[in-house]
């Protein structure tokens, strides 16, 4: 039997669990043309979600237009040109029926001319050269936005995933899509990212570039209502049996982000014979930190030894009143002022986080790395 947990990529299937209100919250809104932000801190299902969102809204009647894109994994704005033109292809509507006669209608359509090649099952492929003047670039999302704009009677939907990295393609294109979205009030633009203070800068701030044009959607950790069955029924079906107790220390080591919680359920699922239990889960746990040791080794390299020291104090879960003096002395520091440098520091990658209103190490692996270490 394999694994029945994943981890590392979005959940999809029987692996995406809860997430029901977000889910309509998102569905209702992209159905009327309103702008959303989904926003979290890393690996808590931004992507899964939006994933979701999309299957939901392909199988709806009618099928809705939805152009999809990962704006981080495109390594310059003639890409990210070429991917939303791809997605514009593929809109129901948006050229007739018939291969060849429909790419030459649908490319008609489009102020910049794409290069055009085919895969191997024959369907084109879109591309711009890599200097790609800016105006140009402006124009070709200014045409995908107007052909979503045209798809008539349906819900029309641009998503941006990682959208935090937006400004790497051109400082004004927040600003672009901000105009456009005016300008195709029917059009619901969806923006999801992390990193919280890149998102607040484009969308939330007072003075961001896309300030109230969207509304909010934070994704907060999915609740152990959600988890304790799931935990249990894919152990189950999966052929060893994992029970409530045995979940509840997988969620409480694990912490909160859903990835770590389907990361240590899969290894403890790989080290347990023939049921999951408690024993299992500290296996498991020690085995996901010593897959990763040679990562944490290099990564805490790359800090000063005044952030190493606060990182290994917040590890250690001894650390509550880290802005002090007191607390200061112990790593070593100046005083509150360096552990605020320090911790901003760290905060910025999430290497640390703040969860109830406390600074932890975000990754509870690392964690458990530095407590061995320390
Ligand atoms: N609804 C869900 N049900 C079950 N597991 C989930 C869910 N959402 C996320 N996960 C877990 O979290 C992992 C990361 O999900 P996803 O890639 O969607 O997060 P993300 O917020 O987009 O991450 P990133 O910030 O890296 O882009 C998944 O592989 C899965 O293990
Ligand atoms: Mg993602």
């Amino acid at each position: 039997m394999p694994n029945p947990y994943h981890y590392g990529a979005p959940a999809t299937g029987a692996q995406f669990i809860g997430r029901r209100g977000e889910l309509e919250a998102l569905l209702s809104r992209m159905r009327a043309g309103v702008n959303v932000v989904v926003m979290s801190p890393r690996r808590y299902g931004k992507t899964s979600l939006l994933l979701r969102a999309e299957e939901l809204l392909a199988a709806g009647r009618p099928r809705a237009a939805v152009v999809s894109t990962n704006v981080f994994l495109c390594r310059d704005v003639a890409t990210l040109a070429a991917r939303l033109v791809s997605g514009a292809y593929r809109l129901p509507g948006a050229r007739r029926a018939g291969a060849r006669h429909g790419l030459a209608d649908f490319v008609r359509q489009l102020q910049v001319r794409p290069t055009v090649d085919f895969d191997d099952a024959g369907r084109p492929r879109f591309g711009f050269s890599a200097g790609l003047a800016p105006a140009d670039a402006d124009t070709v999302v200014a045409d995908v936005f107007a052909l979503l704009g045209a798809v008539g009677d349906r819900p029309a939907v641009l998503v941006l995933d990682e959208f935090q990295a937006i400004t790497r393609h051109g400082e004004h294109l927040p600003f672009l899509l901000k105009a456009l979205s005016d300008q195709h009030p029917m059009v619901s633009v969806v923006l999801a990212g992390s990193q919280h203070h890149l998102m607040s800068k484009l969308v939330v701030d007072e003075g961001a570039p896309l300030y109230g044009m969207a509304q909010r959607l934070a994704l907060g950790p999915i609740p152990d209502a959600e988890w304790v069955p799931y935990l249990s029924e894919q152990a189950r079906r999966a052929g060893k049996p994992l029970d409530r107790d045995t979940a509840s220390l997988i969620l409480e080591l694990a912490g909160p982000v859903p990835n770590d919680v389907q990361h240590l359920a899969f290894e403890a699922f790989e080290v347990a014979g023939s049921r999951v239990s408690p024993a299992e889960v500290e296996a498991g746990m020690r085995r996901a930190v010593d897959h990763d040791s040679n990562l944490f080794a290099e990564r805490v390299t790359r800090l000063s030894p005044g952030q190493l020291r606060v990182l290994v104090a917040l590890a250690s879960g001894r650390a509550e009143h880290i802005f002090t003096a007191a607390f200061a002395r112990q790593v070593g520091l100046a005083g509150g002022q360096s552990v605020k440098k320090a911790i901003d520091a760290l905060a910025d990658d999430e290497t640390v986080v703040q969860r109830d209103r406390r600074w932890r190490v975000g990754d509870p692996f690392l964690a458990s790395w530095l407590r061995r270490a320390d």
